[in-house]
């Protein structure tokens, strides 16, 4: 049965996160998966999960079933985390949302449910996208096609291009889009280009389907949900799949959730009925722990407030690094302009270097990133700072 199989290459992203570990340099940098870390290079425990984590095990009475839905709750106050109070409330007949194994777990399961819906339907993603994103939604059986998105020269997004792209895009047709902090080049889309996208969806009739991985790392938490509440509010479908590894450090408690708008509360509950299903189908139900964290934290003023503080500290690092390695290259002497860097949002920047002096970076300087050149700017340091910056300045040299 297995005899024929032969091993395959190590995933782009995970697998820089084990070369990382065997490597025995004192130097070594890891800007490679996208985890936060604070200024000693630690993936801490948020102080308001430690808490809830605290309460739910002292509190917790049962560990039964729970249903392909999980909680109702954390479905609800994550729904709202999203989309506000407002439209979470007046969405509300034609809405669902489904706890679900992280994000990626999130994706699948709407990939899956859209592909029973409309076998083989076409997702135009963006290029470039996160790497996972194609086998999440192409082994569900979806058709990726590509948009254009970023120009690699003037570190900019190629909006002309895009929406010409998009043109094509039609009833019964997906857009994928981040919400924010697009992974990988960090480069978002602004207010006026959201509204361009909405109107054109209107348009067309396409459904946009908005992966939002990265809220409250951007601009805040409100702020990065710019484009999932215009598009909410205008569009009569719309597919949101959310993740709380990021903004609440839960990464390997696999916490995310799928929300689905639909024209009709009729259609949302065939929908809905059709994602229970769906996900039965594949893993029953989500891990409850991480969630049930959310859910208290969201659910409880003073946990709540804690939390958004540190996120907000954690947002103010990353982008205070941002300028800090723009401004570090340059006083260092590197001619080429880095200093879109700064402008850019969330974890990720592409450092616009080529495959051979990543590797460089990599084998040489014991420097982890992706072979794309993207980095991810938490992983800097004021410890770590300078080597890497003399070390970017000897490989581009
Ligand atoms: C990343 O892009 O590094 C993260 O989303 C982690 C992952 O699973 O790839």
């Amino acid at each position: 049965m297995f005899q024929h199989l032969s091993p395959l290459a190590a995933d782009p992203i995970l697998g820089l996160m084990s070369a990382y570990r065997a490597d025995s340099n004192p130097h070594k940098i890891d800007l490679g998966v996208g985890v936060y870390k604070d200024e000693a290079g630690d993936t801490p425990v948020m102080r308001a999960v430690k808490e809830a984590e605290t309460r739910l095990l002292a509190s917790q009475k049962t560990k039964t079933y729970v249903g392909p839905a999980g909680a109702a709750l954390f479905n609800e106050e994550v729904a709202q985390l999203v989309l506000g109070k407002t439209l979470a409330a007046s969405t509300r007949e034609r809405r669902c949302t489904f706890q679900t194994p992280g994000g990626c777990g999130g994706l699948r399961l709407a990939a899956e449910f859209i592909n029973k819906s409309k076998p083989g339907a076409r997702i135009f993603v963006s290029d470039p996208t996160w790497a996972n994103h194609i086998p999440l939604l192409g082994d569900a059986g979806l058709q990726i096609e590509k948009y254009p998105y970023y120009d690699y020269g003037t570190h900019s997004i190629r909006f002309d291009d895009m929406m010409a792209t998009l043109q094509k895009a039609q009833a019964g047709d997906l857009v994928l889009l981040h919400g924010c902090c697009h992974n990988p080049c960090g480069a978002d889309l602004n207010h006026e280009q959201w509204v361009a996208v909405r109107d054109l969806a209107l348009k067309n009739g396409f459904t946009p389907f908005i992966d939002l991985a990265y809220q409250g790392l951007g601009d805040g938490v409100e702020e990065d949900c710019y484009g999932v509440r215009l598009l909410g509010e205008a569009l009569p479908e719309l597919v949101i799949v959310s993740s709380c590894s990021k903004n609440f450090g839960l990464y390997r408690e696999r916490v995310g959730a799928l929300t689905v708008l639909c024209e009709t509360a009729a259609s949302m509950k065939a929908a809905a009925s059709l994602i229970a299903s769906t996900a039965r189908g594949i893993y029953s139900m989500p891990p409850d722990h991480g969630a049930t964290v959310v859910e208290m934290i969201l659910q409880d003023s003073a946990l709540h407030a804690d939390w958004e503080q540190e996120l907000t500290q954690m947002r103010e690092r990353i982008n205070g690094l941002r300028t800090l390695l723009v401004e570090r290259l340059h006083a260092a002497g590197v001619e080429r302009d880095f200093s879109f860097i700064q402008h850019e949002k969330g974890m990720f920047s592409f450092l616009g270097i080529s495959v051979a002096q990543v590797q460089t970076l990599v084998k040489d300087y014991s420097i982890y990133l992706v072979d794309s050149s993207r980095i991810n700017v938490a992983g800097i340091n004021h410890d770590n700072i300078d080597y890497l910056v003399n070390s970017i300045k000897k490989v581009i040299a």
